[in-house]
């Protein structure tokens, strides 16, 4: 069985923590885009670990995980991650490979990376990862992929300070080395987890553009980052808060604003962490916006909504969602291509009662009160997509699961 697990929004919507929760059924997690630019969090009883580079399914200690094509790979901080996990118990020895067509990031990227957002026409706030060099360099066809440091033909064209990169990582690097495709092909039967990051809304193709990653952080890249064919996949899983943020540049409809909502940004932002795991950068927060949720259902057929975040909205009297757009004085449900239009939409809200509990102890959906199941079949509703798993807090133990979703 073959699963799919997206961000829905802008990233940052605890993918980390639901792949971990789905991990447990996983026999392999693979891991379809991005880069060092990701951020995920998990936690485990008081442990709480951070990951930007290693698939989420490796704190259990007989999964394999696999960093997967899509992927653009920062070798030193890939080492350095793994010494992090090592510390806190982890022992990946053995079970972690790297998709062979996998690109890498050289020091030198991430100097470009920052250099290039200084003269960029719009810049974006991107992380300096160097991952939009290293997926121009991909799309140029002069980017470097770990096959091509064993290829003797291809090593001999590197210039002397990649080699020199390189050399203290090749062997290290040789053991975790796969076809991934035969990999997968010989893994046909097992219950394979892709593992997104970003958010679809920061997909290159799908998202805000030109405010956007340089991967392809939707369904779709599953398929060419995870070398699995699109009727393959049994489940597309997206992952979305109970409200929207966003870090970096790019437009925000339902951002908070800071002159009449500042005591609300600032509680959502406390409660809920949000705090950039990669750049400690403080996120941008706003309120549910359904029009981008809906077309990120449609674009990427999603089968399942996973709702994170509930809890934070624990003590609000009322909540509110965006359900159009007013743009020139017409009201639209249609996610506009224009970065000027999304820039200038006016968001129409519908206001929902608050619940006034405390979500975290529990368990079932049946004994969530009234006002925030609302919130959640209206959700439903617009989308035309059923929440399968609700998240109310950051512990395994705080999910609540609606419908099996490892069972066909
Ligand atoms: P996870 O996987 C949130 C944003 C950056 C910037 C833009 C481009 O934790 O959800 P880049 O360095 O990728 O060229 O930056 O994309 N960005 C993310 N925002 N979550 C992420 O990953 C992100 N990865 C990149 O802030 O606006
Ligand atoms: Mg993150």
């Amino acid at each position: 069985m073959n699963l799919v697990v997206i961000g829905a929004q802008w990233g940052d919507e605890g993918k980390g923590k639901i792949v971990d929760y789905l991990a447990e059924d996983a026999e392999i997690v693979i891991r379809f885009s991005g880069g060092a630019n990701a951020g995920h969090t998990i936690v485990h009883d008081d442990i709480t670990y951070k990951l930007h580079l290693v698939p989420s399914g490796i704190v259990y200690p007989e999964k394999k995980v696999v960093l997967g094509t899509g992927m653009v790979i920062d070798i030193e901080s890939l080492f350095s991650e793994l010494d992090t996990l090592e510390k806190q118990g982890v022992n990946w020895k053995g079970r972690i490979f790297i998709s062979d067509r996998a690109h890498l990031v050289f020091p030198s990227y991430k100097k470009l990376d920052i250099e290039m957002e200084k003269t960029r026409r719009n810049p974006i706030g991107t992380t300096g990862r160097g991952i939009g060099v290293a997926y121009a360099l991909k799309s140029h066809r002069d980017g470097i992929r770990l096959i091509d440091i064993f290829d003797i033909e291809v090593y001999k064209t590197l210039k002397k300070d990649e080699k020199d990169f390189i050399e203290k990582y090749k062997d290290k690097l040789f053991p975790m080395m796969i076809d991934l495709a035969d990999f997968i092909a010989h893994n046909k039967d097992k219950k394979k987890l892709f593992e997104g990051a970003q958010g679809s809304l920061l997909d290159l193709d799908l998202g805000t553009y030109p405010y956007v990653s340089s991967g392809s952080s939707s369904a779709a890249g599953a398929c060419t980052g995870g070398a699995i064919g699109p009727k393959s996949i049994d489940r597309i899983l997206g992952v979305f808060k109970a409200y929207n943020t966003r870090v970096g540049n790019g437009p925000f409809p339902t951002e908070f604003n800071p002159e009449i909502e500042g005591e609300l940004e600032n509680k959502v932002r406390e409660t809920g962490r949000e705090y950039g795991v990669t750049t400690g950068r403080p996120r941008r927060c706003g309120f549910l916006d359904l029009v981008a949720l809906k077309y990120i259902c449609d674009t990427n057929s999603i089968t399942s909504l996973v709702l994170t975040h509930l809890d934070i909205y624990d003590e609000m009297e009322d909540v509110k969602a965006c359900i159009a757009y007013n743009l020139n004085n017409k009201e639209i449900t249609a996610f506009p291509s224009s970065i000027t239009a999304l820039e200038n939409v006016k968001p129409v809200f519908k206001t929902f009662k608050g619940w006034n509990t405390k979500l975290t102890d529990i368990k079932k959906y049946s004994d969530l009160p009234a006002a925030s199941k609302e919130y959640i079949e209206f959700i439903e509703n617009y989308t035309g997509v059923s929440v399968d798993i609700i998240s109310v807090g950051y512990q395994r133990s705080e999910t609540m699961i609606r419908k099996d979703i490892w069972t066909k």
